[in-house]
């Protein structure tokens, strides 16, 4: 959520090539007309104006507890219009509002989504997930891993919080299976390759109920060609509604990079 996403595709590996050829022909694809990527997510996708029509659509009142003063940081070019303050006031939204027993942030870094959940839902306990280093230099994390923090750093801040309903697990997804009981709502933003994102997803899906929320960091469709990591993520989500996993529609609020998806009833 916060914080600029080195992401590998920067780099000049292969795979960052292999990203960029895929982001070209993605291109093509859509002047010419055919084969089209992401088929279902164009028809998925609404788009809200802001929070309070986030709000409107659940029927919600209650204003998210934003006191975290790094969403309001300008780090690069990565936080335009506020992006931070529009991601932290969706998560926070419903959080509050849908009066969650399990939390669950995949993908920890320092601290800040599992302490935006952690103030929002006192009344919850929020599991955040995120891999130990060492697994990250032996390539077992994927590919687009952001950052590989120290041990003592990953989740530095909601302990420097002091706040006591948030759990620390340290674990690499891709073996991670949750035991945390029905999960009500779970953002995803561990490794952004497609395939973590769909398996992620598919294993928190699994924990859920209907009403429960799972939600997706780094997504926003309209970066599909101009963010490599953005374009993995919704290529996951796309995989996910072509396999039936993920049915209706997702909420997206303008300028934040997170899909919002209530499981159906
Ligand atoms: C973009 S950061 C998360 C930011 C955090 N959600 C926030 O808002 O403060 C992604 C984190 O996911 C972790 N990560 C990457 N691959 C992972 C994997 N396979 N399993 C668990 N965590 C992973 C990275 O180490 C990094 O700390």
């Amino acid at each position: 959520m916060t914080g600029a996403k080195a992401e590998a595709s920067d780099d000049n590996s292969g795979y960052g090539n292999l990203l960029m050829l895929g982001r070209i022909k993605n291109r093509a694809r859509r002047l010419l007309g055919i084969n089209d990527e992401f088929v279902h997510l164009r028809r998925a996708v609404t788009e809200l104006d802001n929070v309070k029509e986030l709000r409107k659509v659940f029927g919600w009142k209650q204003e998210p507890v934003l006191d975290d003063p790094s969403i309001d940081e300008f780090e690069s070019i990565e936080d335009i219009n506020l992006r931070r303050v529009r991601d932290a006031e969706c998560i926070g939204t419903i959080v509050r509002n849908t009066n969650p027993s399990v939390c669950l942030d995949i993908g920890t870094a320092e601290g800040h989504s599992a302490a935006l959940m952690a103030v929002n839902a006192p009344q919850a306990r929020v599991f955040t997930v995120n891999i130990p280093p060492e697994e990250i230099h032996a390539g077992e994390g994927g590919v687009l891993t952001t950052v590989a923090f120290e041990r003592e750093k990953i989740g530095s801040y909601y302990r420097k919080r002091n706040l006591t309903n948030v759990e620390q697990i340290l674990a690499n997804t891709a073996r991670w299976e949750p035991n945390i009981g029905t999960i009500d709502v779970a953002l995803v933003d561990g490794c952004h390759d497609t395939d973590f994102v769909y398996h992620d997803s598919r294993k928190v899906l699994k924990c859920m109920k209907a009403g429960s929320f799972l939600l997706w960091h780094d997504f926003n469709f309209d970066l599909v060609d101009k963010k490599d990591w953005i374009r993995e993520v919704c290529l996951g989500v796309e995989k996910l509604i072509g396999a039936g996993l993920v049915k209706g529609q997702i909420l997206h609020v303008r300028n934040s990079w997170l899909g919002i998806y209530q499981i159906p009833g």
